[in-house]
């Protein structure tokens, strides 16, 4: 993985042009509101990603009044990558100068987790944004994973296809079956040895971070656990040309969040759950920082919010010890002042109307 050493926007959101020198470990980037702080780190996130954090359209990061954004970064080691993104159009990534078809290559080189008050919707939210987190990390730790998962998603989106058709051409719903299964075993597999690798690692980094107690995490495959998928496949045929979606499989995988049996998400004050979810992404780091040579992005947005000061500072105190490179806003930069260990690098930036300052 890589470190970003140099930052280029240009026509992105409130943002003109701008050059930022990035510290390769804290940046500390503080202005007003509507100054173009999240922006800064949405643009980060859109470059190793291919999405927005807070939009579901990357068209509204584009400047008004303009025709395209880019976002360019000259990461560690002297590689660089650039994404050119128009209205209408695909947009164009570059890695070193090769267009690339897909995220996979660029992904890998920057790992980013964000921190931001959308934080806790991992806990509320459906079980789509857990299985995203767990198969980030499964993604970046096992080389093999993206291809299982496309596979079975394809099987997934063909075979809804095939139940939804009529007559039901049951030869061909067997042979899906049949791949599915298989690939879907592959699937959760990855998942499984990533969940046994992160559960005692997280509650480590939990008791470092918070005193709650009684935390659970359980991975859920998707499908019974005593059943194989194949069976189930068949056996529920009649349902699931009924809902005319295939009901079991690994798109149905989740992780249950708990406190002493109950769902997190229904128990715990919205601090709390911020500390929860941040130890989740924390944990993603550590296990990162454990494999050779690679380091996670953290994007924290407005870290104050809804934390108290001990709380602030247990974060960032944890996140300067990761080692990573960080990327911190908020309002004003003295919020921090007793959060962050001082004695490391540190870079602070002004944002004031979409230009930044050292
Ligand atoms: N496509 C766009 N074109 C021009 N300006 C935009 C566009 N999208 C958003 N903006 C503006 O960009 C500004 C920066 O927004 P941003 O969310 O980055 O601010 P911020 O510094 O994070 O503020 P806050 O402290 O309130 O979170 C806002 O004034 C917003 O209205
Ligand atoms: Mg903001």
């Amino acid at each position: 993985m890589s470190t970003i050493k140099r930052l280029e926007l240009s026509q992105f959101r409130n943002i003109e042009k701008l050059s930022l020198p990035a510290d390769e470990r804290v940046n500390l980037i503080f202005g007003a509101n509507g100054s173009g702080k999240t922006s800064l780190l949405e643009s980060i996130y859109v470059l190793a990603t291919g999405k927005s954090f807070r939009s579901t359209k990357t068209a509204p990061l584009i400047k008004q009044g303009s025709g395209e954004f880019t976002v360019f970064a000259e990461l560690s080691g002297g590689v660089s990558v650039g994404l050119q993104k128009f209205r209408q159009q695909k947009p164009v990534l570059k890695l070193q100068g090769h267009k690339q078809q897909n995220w996979v290559a660029t992904a890998r080189l920057l790992p980013v987790q964000v921190l931001d008050s959308n934080t806790f919707r991992l806990l509320e939210g459906s079980p789509g944004e857990r299985r995203r987190f767990l198969d980030w990390g499964v993604f970046h730790v096992e080389p093999g994973f993206i291809d299982a998962w496309r596979n079975s998603r394809k099987c997934i989106a063909n075979r809804n296809a095939l139940l939804k058709s009529v007559p039901l051409d049951r030869g061909q719903l067997k042979a899906w079956n049949v791949e599915l299964a298989r690939e879907s075993a592959l699937v959760d597999q990855s998942r499984c040895r990533y969940f046994q690798e992160f559960e005692p690692v997280f509650t480590r980094v939990l008791s470092e971070l918070t005193e709650l107690e009684g935390i659970t995490l359980q991975y859920r495959r998707g499908w019974d656990m005593n059943q194989e998928l194949l069976e189930i496949l068949e056996r529920n045929e009649k349902l699931d040309v009924r809902y005319g979606t295939t009901q079991g499989g690994p798109h149905r995988a989740d992780i249950i969040v708990r406190q002493g049996g109950i769902l997190a998400a229904e128990v715990l004050s919205r601090g709390q759950q911020k500390m929860l979810v941040s130890a989740l992404k924390l944990t993603q780091g550590v296990i990162q920082s454990a494999m050779e040579s690679r380091r996670c992005i953290f994007l924290v947005d407005d870290l104050p919010a809804e934390l108290d000061e001990e709380n602030r500072s247990r974060i960032c105190r944890f996140l300067q010890k990761l080692e990573g490179q960080v990327f911190l806003t908020c309002v004003e930069d003295s919020t921090l002042k007793n959060s962050l260990d001082w004695s490391a690098s540190i870079t602070k930036f002004h944002v004031e109307h979409g230009k930044i300052s050292r």
